[in-house]
Order: C-alpha cells, then sequence, then structure tokens
C-alpha cells in the first residue's frame, strides 16, 4: 500500500482532463477509478482518525470483523454532476451526512461528523475528477460507506470502524420501462426494523422477489406493509409516488420508508409548483386510478413507472412528455447539473 506522503502527493498530482471511458455506453455498474478515502475510528482513541487519499483497491477485514458476520454497516449513495463550463457539482451532501449519522445511531455505530463526511465527498470528487462525465452524459456516483471493521466473534458492536468512500461514473440506473410487479409475500421492512436507514443488511434481501420478477419479466417490485399487506412502501432501490389530479402522495417515512434525499427534493419542487403533496399511508387500491406514478432515488432520479401488477391486473400509466414526473425530472436534473438556477442552495461546487 502507498505511504501517505505518497498518497498526498498522488491526491495532487496533476490528472489527465477526462478519463478513457466511453460516455454514451454509461449504465449503473462500477468502473473503477483512481482515488478512495478511507478513516478509521478505534474506541481506544475514541474518534475517527486523520482520513486520506488512497489509490482505488481492495481492502483487508479481519474474518471476524462486525461488517462480515453480523452486517454491521451502512451505505450512502450521492453524485456529483458536471456543468457546461466544466464546474463540479455535489448535490444536497449535508443530507447525506446527516442520514449517515441516524443509520449509525441505530447501527450502534460511531459516524463521521458532517463536516468530516463533506470533506471526504469533496476530496473523493476532486481526486477523481476526470471520472465525471461530460455534462449531460451521466454523475459521479460517490459511494460512502462506514463500516464495523473490528474483531468480533461474540455479537456485539465492533470496537473499530472503517469510513470509506470510492465513487464510479454512472449513466441510467434503469434502461428502458419501469413496470412493477407488486410483492405480496415478501417484506423489505417491518415495523421497528432497519427500513427507514441505508444499512446494508436491507438491501440483498430483496434479491430473491427481485429475481423472480425479472424472470416473469418485471423491471422491479414494489414492497407492501408488512403488518397489514395493503399499502405500498417502496421499491428495491426508489421511493414511490402517486398523482392524482393536483394531489401527489407518497408512504410517509414513518420508520419502514428509507427517507430519500431525492424524495425530498421532489416533495419540495413539487410543492412549488402548486402540488399537494402528501405523506401518508398509501393503500394499494389508490394505485389502481392514479393517472402517473413515479419514483426517486439517487442512483434512479426520478423516472415514470409504465405499469404495476398487482395480483394478475396490470394497470398502465402515463409517461413521457407532457407528464408532472417529466416536469419534475427536468426541473432537478437541471438543478443538478448546473443549468437551470439554484434558488433552493442545494448544491456544493467543488
Ligand atoms: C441509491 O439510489 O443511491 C441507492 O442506494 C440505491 C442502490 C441500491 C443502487
Amino acid at each position: 500500500m502507498a505511504s501517505i506522503s505518497q498518497q498526498n502527493q498522488a491526491e495532487c498530482r496533476e490528472k489527465a482532463e477526462y478519463a478513457n471511458v466511453n460516455w454514451d455506453e454509461l449504465g449503473f455498474a462500477l468502473t473503477k477509478t483512481d482515488y478512495m478515502y478511507i478513516m478509521n475510528f478505534t474506541l481506544a482513541d475514541d474518534k475517527f482518525s486523520q482520513g486520506n487519499i488512497i489509490p482505488f483497491g481492495n481492502i483487508q477485514a479481519c474474518p471476524s470483523s462486525g461488517i462480515l458476520n453480523y452486517g454491521q454497516g451502512l451505505f450512502e449513495g450521492l453524485k456529483a454532476y458536471r456543468k457546461e463550463d466544466e464546474g463540479i457539482l455535489l448535490f444536497r451532501p449535508e443530507e447525506n451526512a446527516l442520514r449517515m449519522k441516524m443509520g449509525a445511531d441505530r447501527m450502534c455505530m460511531p459516524s463521521p461528523t458532517v463536516e468530516q463526511f463533506i470533506d471526504a465527498v469533496k476530496r473523493t470528487a476532486v481526486a477523481n475528477k476526470r471520472w465525471v462525465p461530460p455534462h449531460g452524459k451521466g454523475s459521479l456516483y460517490i459511494r460512502p460507506l462506514l463500516m464495523g471493521t473490528g474483531q468480533n466473534l461474540g455479537l456485539k458492536p465492533a470496537s473499530e470502524y472503517t469510513f470509506l468512500v470510492y465513487a464510479s461514473p454512472v449513466g441510467n440506473y434503469h434502461k428502458g420501462e419501469l413496470n412493477f410487479l407488486v410483492e405480496d409475500k415478501v417484506h423489505r421492512a417491518t415495523p421497528g426494523g432497519t427500513g427507514g436507514v441505508k444499512a446494508v443488511t436491507n438491501y440483498s434481501p430483496v434479491y430473491k422477489p427481485l429475481t423472480q420478477a425479472k424472470a416473469k419479466g418485471f423491471s422491479d417490485v414494489l414492497f407492501l406493509d408488512a403488518l397489514t399487506g395493503s399499502n405500498i412502501e417502496e421499491g428495491s432501490a426508489c421511493n414511490i409516488f402517486i398523482l392524482k389530479g393536483n394531489v401527489i402522495s407518497t408512504p410517509a417515512a414513518d420508520g419502514t420508508i428509507l427517507p430519500g434525499i431525492t424524495r425530498k427534493s421532489i416533495m419540495e419542487l413539487a410543492s412549488g409548483f402548486g402540488y399537494q403533496v402528501e405523506e401518508r399511508v398509501v393503500p394499494i387500491k389508490e394505485v389502481f386510478d392514479a393517472e402517473e406514478v413515479f419514483c426517486t432515488g439517487t442512483a434512479m432520479v426520478l423516472k415514470s413507472v409504465a405499469s404495476i401488477t398487482y395480483q394478475g391486473k396490470r394497470i398502465e400509466y402515463k409517461s413521457g412528455a407532457e407528464t408532472v414526473a417529466q416536469k419534475l425530472h427536468a426541473t432537478l436534473t437541471g438543478i443538478q447539473s448546473g443549468a437551470k438556477e439554484d434558488k433552493l442552495g442545494w448544491t456544493m461546487a467543488i
């Protein structure tokens, strides 16, 4: 592994303006970039050490670490966009920092401060600047991880933690239409569980229903609440909204719903456009007469749902141009990429 002085020199080294990537072919898959950020916490010091940018690469972990044995870990996702004038913008990084703090509390982990989190994200984006796609061609997806890395055979919080940030250029999360199958047997989250935080353990349990739905030709699953099985919750990696008349509704983030930052931003934009935005219980039956359905997420951004199938019945929705979803998408991505004025102060230039 490189020494700290080599690492810091590497951080400052001049780089080619753009990496050699076919920017038109980007999907949502890992493209290894040049650098990542790492910062450690030990119980003995009771604080995170000085973080460093180091070359991107594999990390070592004790076989008995908390993350490998008991899934003591959280992740975040945020994006850096290149403006038309080549400047780079982060979108609402303090929101991710605050969400990680909330999740860390639930998972009994220490968390970087908001300042440490933002500094790490900025340094990762700057060090990998040549991997930020050209304006309009995608974004640099930044993935902060917080992991229990201390050894731990017994069931208790780890004594050491690692905060690591890596990044990859990405394009669309979903290509093509979004056709949901409502999953009425497997649940993503339960009251009192961890559905409301970005615990790593929330994600792989969706693989089975998602794989089964994909095998039947659907692109995603829509989960229902675990208590009654009659209210919609979210997709495998996105929040959901329904539109009827002037009302836009989304399931309330009351512990089983991931409080998405795109979700929050869209609620604010939609209110600004004069829609009545409601966070509440959304019964599955309301999906039958919605005019539009769309989903949001950092990876997904905002995408219209073309259809939802529930107990054999398929409902189709308006999508594409002239939809409210399209208007919200254009406004959000315009702000994110610097093409539209950021009146709400959501972007951070780096
Ligand atoms: C994101 O939208 O950033 C997510 O965390 C979804 C992820 C599962 C790709």
